[in-house]
């Protein structure tokens, strides 16, 4: 049976040629090449031209969640559960369930650097119905397929800090290198007719600098520190009692400044959407840059609302341990 996955780039909906698609009375492993040329994603109306092969992507949330068929976890949701959930802020209902990541994904929801906001103030804002998302959320978890099996919230600071290294920080520097190549010649062959895009390639240039010194202070300082927080739980050094609150509020800020350029750069390209006279290397590049978005999303969200948060608290407990048995200043 065929296995293959195809992207919209447009609202990262995925259609697995396993699943089919029951929303169009698509069957199980029917190709995506054997849609009608007509076919529209079932969730933007975005046609066939806007999708690409998402072999080479790393997708989890995506392509376990998005396709549901039904819906009695919602309906098993009480009224009180519901205002709860649209009470608690995205950051951390994605910290406690990650197929939830789909469902915001699409709708626009940023979880990651809006993380703090409610779900009900985030939907207001994006122009949304709080009871649809809710829906698709109850969706999600019954699809109970989660990805990532690991619970992010209990695991261990040292192993979170490995898995946000190993699965975002190492393939994103290669994206980075590989994405301003393709940014350079976009912008060289159709910079006359697109002006857009050199502008799309003097923001992602300042990005990828951006990003990759970001990433180097989190590796060499912030990160280290948090791991023997965690191994020490004691606060050690000069400056002991400075705490991690400013190297975290710092980290967080060049988040949301990575997240403004992310914006930008969906705007110009008109949402990721290559024009008639796009070549090859246009889609690829646009098709590029809508993935490291979703990518960055995630790996924000993990950094921002997970661990960040965790060591936060982390250091507040020993730091209050601490100060309870230092010796009295005279
Ligand atoms: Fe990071
Ligand atoms: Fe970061």
């Amino acid at each position: 049976m065929s296995n293959a996955k195809t992207i919209c780039t447009v609202c990262n909906y995925i259609y697995d040629e396993v699943l089919g698609e029951p929303r169009q009375d698509i069957l199980p492993s029917v190709k995506f090449e054997d849609l009608a040329e007509e076919w529209a994603c079932p969730e933007c109306g975005s046609n066939k031209e806007m999708f690409q092969p998402c072999s080479c992507v790393s997708l989890p949330v995506y392509e376990k969640t998005c396709v549901v068929h039904s819906e009695p976890e919602y309906q098993q949701l009480s009224s009180s559960s519901k205002s709860l959930i649209k009470k608690t802020p995205v950051g951390e209902l994605v910290a406690r369930n990650p197929a939830y990541a789909c469902v915001l994904e699409q709708h626009g929801i940023d979880y990651c650097c809006g993380g703090k906001t409610t779900l009900e103030a985030a939907c207001n804002k994006k122009g949304v119905s709080v009871e649809a998302i809710l829906k698709r959320l109850a969706l999600a978890l019954q699809a109970g397929r989660e990805p990532d099996q690991s619970d992010w919230t209990t695991s261990s600071l040292k192993a979170l800090i490995e898995h946000i290294v190993l699965q975002y920080h190492n393939p994103l520097r290669l994206d980075l290198s590989r994405i301003l190549a393709l940014a350079k010649k976009v912008a060289r062959v159709h910079g006359a007719n697109h002006p857009e895009m050199i502008e799309v390639l003097e923001i992602f240039s300042r990005f990828k600098d951006e990003l990759e010194m970001h990433m180097q202070k989190e590796e060499l300082i912030l990160f280290p520190s948090i791991a023997s927080l965690e191994s020490h739980k004691t606060i050690q050094g000069p400056g002991c009692f400075s705490g991690i609150e400013h190297p975290i509020a710092m980290m967080t800020k060049e988040h949301d400044d990575a997240g403004d350029a992310l914006c930008a750069l969906r705007r110009l390209s008109n949402n990721f959407t290559p024009p008639d006279d796009a070549c090859a290397t246009y889609k690829l590049l646009l098709n590029s840059l809508a993935q490291l978005e979703l990518e960055m999303h995630q790996h924000v969200h993990k950094e921002n609302n997970i661990l960040f948060e965790r060591a936060t608290a982390l250091f507040g407990s020993i730091y209050t341990k601490a100060r309870r048995f230092a010796p009295p200043e005279i």
